[in-house]
């Protein structure tokens, strides 16, 4: 229901349009201009900077206070207290889970963590050093072969299964990935272990060794998948809902949101992180490359900062910061020259009259790949942990466009080619 109205007045048209005005529980009001269109107009927003594409109750960014709330708690509780199983139950289904359901979802997800053996030879398709984003967009992609006869999206029961398989299959396929790269044989989960213990064996054991898991760094591990869960309609989320609004396969629409958050701009900000650090060097050059990002005749940006919601601190970028300093410590690396130049990087760029004037902070991004590093991840597996993590966010966006009322979805565009010309002769 409206609660208030816009009044629109067009030259040329007579009439002064009123277009509804819908509040949200919180944060800004959004004017509905569906109506538009029976007049011949389209309302033009390239990026969709101020369109809200769906009413959602997933997740909550104030960008002006640093603020991310999922179903209502504040992302800064959930890391001191939750974990990442938790909070993909609360993403999935609104609620934080009772003890007894928390354990039977664990359990329940620890019974899809393998994959079938069929997908083992897809990855003989890739070269050795193909890169994992490639990887993984093809053998997620390829999960949509072996569940699609059975799934009926339709169906609840089929959606949460699917949900299920998705969040238990990643950190697997996230494993397999890296193993494939340097050449060592898959590991099998092993469903004794926590979901990040389990890919942490999964990453770092062999048949031959198999080591205990640093609780630190599972916990480490936990909380970086947990800061990545969910972040509202980002372009990778905005890609899964877009790709399942036509009703494809959900397997699938996940592979459209991997392929998504591979760019630079977006999830392949921590690998472009720690690559910037390298190129920077040291210290005595960090002015020359503060410098280019602010040269406007320069394509070179400052990896980890600036974001298209939060003109404030990331908080995710707070905790992640935290966390680093932890596993840091516990690694016995802090004084890790990488870490130390990217604390010297922030602080000069938070005091850049550039930077503040256009509210460029740290993102999740900036020290979240220094962590990844410390825990011996590679710099080009870092996109794949991402989207390991953001696995539950998508299908809670994707399970909730499809368990309600949705519309396939169809921009329309400002046309500025050729009006119609005959073929000559
Ligand atoms: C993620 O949407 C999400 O929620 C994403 C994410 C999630 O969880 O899903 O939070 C994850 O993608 C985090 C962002 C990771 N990306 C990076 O760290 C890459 C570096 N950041 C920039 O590319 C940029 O800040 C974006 C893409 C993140 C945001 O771009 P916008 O909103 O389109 O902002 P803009 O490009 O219009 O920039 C506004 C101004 C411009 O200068 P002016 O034209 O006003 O002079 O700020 C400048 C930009 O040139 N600017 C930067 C900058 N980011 C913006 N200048 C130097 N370095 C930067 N990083």
């Amino acid at each position: 229901m409206a609660d208030k109205k816009a009044q629109l007045k067009i030259d040329g048209l007579d009439e002064t349009l009123e277009l509804p005005i819908y509040s949200g529980s919180i944060g800004p009001d959004v004017v509905d201009v569906r109506s538009l269109t029976a007049k011949g107009l389209f309302t033009y927003d390239p990026g969709f900077v101020s369109t809200a594409s769906c009413d959602s109750k997933i997740t909550y960014i104030d960008g002006g206070k640093g603020v991310l709330l999922h179903r209502g708690y504040p992302i800064e509780q959930l890391a001191e207290k939750s974990d990442f199983l938790e909070t993909s139950f609360l993403l999935l289904h609104g609620e934080l889970p009772s003890k007894e359901e928390k354990e039977k979802f664990e359990k329940t997800i620890g019974g899809h963590t393998m994959v079938n053996e069929q997908i083992h030879t897809f990855f003989n398709g890739f070269r050795r050093d193909a890169h994992p984003m490639a990887v993984m967009c093809g053998v997620v992609g390829a999960l949509s072969a072996f569940y699609h006869d059975s799934l009926d999206i339709r169906d609840a029961r089929h959606r949460e299964i699917a949900a299920h398989r998705l969040i238990a299959k990643m950190p697997t396929l996230a494993a397999m990935v890296y193993k494939y790269n340097i050449g060592q044989p898959f590991m099998y989960p092993k469903n004794d272990l926590s979901y990040s213990e389990n890919f942490l064996h999964m990453m770092f054991n062999t048949p031959c060794e198999e080591k205990p898991i640093s609780p630190v760094l599972a916990n480490a591990m936990d909380k970086v998948f947990l800061l990545h869960a969910d972040h509202e309609q980002n372009a990778s989320t905005s890609t899964v809902r877009m790709a399942g609004s036509t009703g494809a396969n959900p397997f699938a629409c996940i592979a459209a949101g991997i392929a998504a958050l591979w760019g630079p701009a977006h999830g392949g900000a921590n690998e472009a992180v720690l690559n910037m650090l390298d190129e920077i060097g040291d210290e005595s050059n960090i002015d020359k490359f503060l410098a280019k990002a602010k040269d406007k005749e320069d394509p070179f940006r400052l990896m980890g900062f600036g974001h298209r919601v939060y003109k404030n601190y990331d908080p995710r970028a707070t905790v992640m910061k935290a966390t680093c300093d932890e596993v840091l410590a516990e690694l016995g690396l802090e004084d890790d020259p990488q870490l130390k130049m990217a604390m010297k990087l922030e602080k000069i760029a938070l005091e850049d009259e550039y930077f503040v004037k256009r509210g460029l902070y740290p993102n999740v991004d900036f020290y979240s790949g220094i962590i990844l590093k410390a825990i011996g991840i590679p710099t080009e597996l870092f996109t794949v942990i991402f989207a390991t993590g953001r696995t539950p966010g998508w299908i809670a966006h994707w399970n909730e466009m499809i368990s309600g009322d949705y519309r396939i979805a169809r921009p329309r565009q400002l046309y500025t080619g050729h009006a119609k010309r005959d073929y000559p002769g």
